[in-house]
């Protein structure tokens, strides 16, 4: 039923430009959690981190007792079988039809017969929506049909751990609501440790059962949903509640000047905003690793702000004169309970620490341009190439280059988010053959 991820003290670095340092959380078993950020903030870099794509410069990543950033590539690649993952347009081959692409990690990956494929692939169809579909090629199909079907192909192997690279980038806000709810009851119903990744703020308020924000480098705090959304810590109750006022400038950091203007201005924070439901199943039954709505709050003594929990009926500490609204602590000591039964729990971040100097976004936001690919050029397109590399579970050097390809590839933030390109046909192998363009 899920499996856990400790990271600890994580640092990522291209050369000597810092993704992010001292990333340190834990992603309970069978949980969702989201890790939010601005675009360009390193959270494809975590992903990619974490399945063992890309090498740490420091820090571990422990997952069924074994640190991931230690093993050998054999047993790599045992653990990288416990990972599905939904990439950011579905990342599906272009020149194959929906059902093609969906058996194509069981043709490559196991021995089954095409009868069992066919059973399992036609199950995974129907849990995601798309029964009826599997002619359709992916230039055919709308872009939520797309993320679906990259989903169920993340299926098909029963993982017990799902990554979502922002699931809802270029989906409009019903079919977002959609996919929203598709996770949702995917997660009640397979149990699965979820991460999703999203610039969305709406998806991050409503969605999982714990948050991260990565901000300038640093995790700037990971916990429980409630603690987030209660959270006075200023840039964390700056993002996920949008709000203008706060240490996040348009562009780059307010600078003093602004701060103070602002403070003699009565106040740098807007009001908290009340904390919003957390989206349910589709048949209203708690899922395995649900808290009761208000459970972190009571908890903690926490006073949230008026009007949390719209339609619920929720015992939950009452304002009185001195007690502030909202959580003003870090993230609560670490180590707790392994949250099994929904028990609290957190990460180890949350401090401020005065060393951190916040430089300017632009910095992070640089885009790295993919040099001209060499062959082959199926592996040329961003996540796409990533998602080929994972199909096949091919590994990194000790420099997180992919070890039989010298492209480079990462993928151009200016172009990569929510691009509809489809792969190009993965090169002929397995007992089936891809068809050939
Ligand atoms: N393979 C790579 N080589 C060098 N820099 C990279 C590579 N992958 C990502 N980056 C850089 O890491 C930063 C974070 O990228 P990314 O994880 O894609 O951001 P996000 O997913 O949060 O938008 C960017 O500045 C990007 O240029
Ligand atoms: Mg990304």
């Amino acid at each position: 039923m899920g499996v856990e991820i400790q990271v600890e003290h994580l640092t990522k670095r291209f050369g000597r430009q810092t993704i992010w340092e001292d990333v340190s959380l834990t992603l309970p078993a069978g949980e969702i959690s989201v890790m939010l950020g601005p675009s360009g903030t390193g959270k494809s870099v975590f992903l990619k981190t974490l399945i063992g794509l890309l090498k740490p410069e420091t820090g571990s990543i422990t997952i069924g007792g074994r640190d991931i950033t230690k093993v050998k590539e054999r047993e790599l690649y045992e653990i990288r079988k416990l990972f599905g993952v939904l990439f950011q347009d579905g990342a599906l081959f272009g020149s194959q039809n929906l059902y093609d692409n969906i058996a194509f990690p069981l043709r490559e990956h196991t021995k089954k017969s095409e009868g069992e494929i066919k059973r399992i692939v036609l199950e995974k169809m129907e849990m995601t929506g798309l029964a009826g579909a599997e002619k359709k090629l992916p230039g055919e199909i709308s872009g939520g049909m797309r993320k679906r079907a990259g989903l169920a192909r993340a299926l098909v192997l029963d993982p017990e751990i799902l990554l979502f690279d922002e699931p809802d980038s270029g989906l409009d806000p019903v079919r977002t609501a959609y996919l929203n709810q598709l996770i949702v009851d995917l997660n009640a119903e397979i149990k699965a440790t979820f991460l999703i990744v999203t610039h969305d703020i709406a998806t991050a308020r409503t969605v999982p059962d714990n948050i991260g924000l990565l901000y300038r480098r640093h995790l700037a705090m990971f916990g429980p949903r409630e603690m987030l959304l209660s959270s006075n810590e200023p840039v964390v109750r700056q993002f996920l509640n949008g709000q203008r006022q706060g240490p996040i400038g348009m562009a780059e950091e307010k600078d003093a000047g602004e701060l103070a203007a602002e403070a003699a201005g009565g106040g740098t924070l807007g009001t908290l905003p009340p904390i919003p439901q957390q989206l349910p199943t589709s048949d209203g039954s708690p899922r395995a690793t649900q808290r009761p709505p208000g459970s972190w709050l009571r908890e903690h003594g926490v006073v949230p702000p008026p009007g949390s929990f719209p339609g619920l009926e929720v015992d939950l500490p009452q304002a009185q004169d001195g007690v502030p609204t909202g959580w003003t602590g870090d993230s609560p000591p670490r180590p707790m309970a392994a949250s099994s039964g929904g028990g609290a729990f957190a990460g180890r971040n949350g401090q401020r620490d005065e060393d951190r100097r916040i430089e300017p976004l632009r910095d992070e936001v640089r885009p790295v341009r993919p040099r001209v690919p060499a062959k082959p050029p199926w592996r040329q397109a961003g996540d796409d190439s990533l998602a080929t590399a994972l199909l096949e579970r091919r590994g990194t050097d000790d420099r997180g280059r992919w070890t039989d390809t010298d492209t480079d590839p990462h993928p151009d933030p200016d172009t990569a988010d929510g691009s509809d390109a489809a792969e190009t046909a993965p090169p002929v192998r397995g007992r089936r053959r891809a068809a050939r363009r």
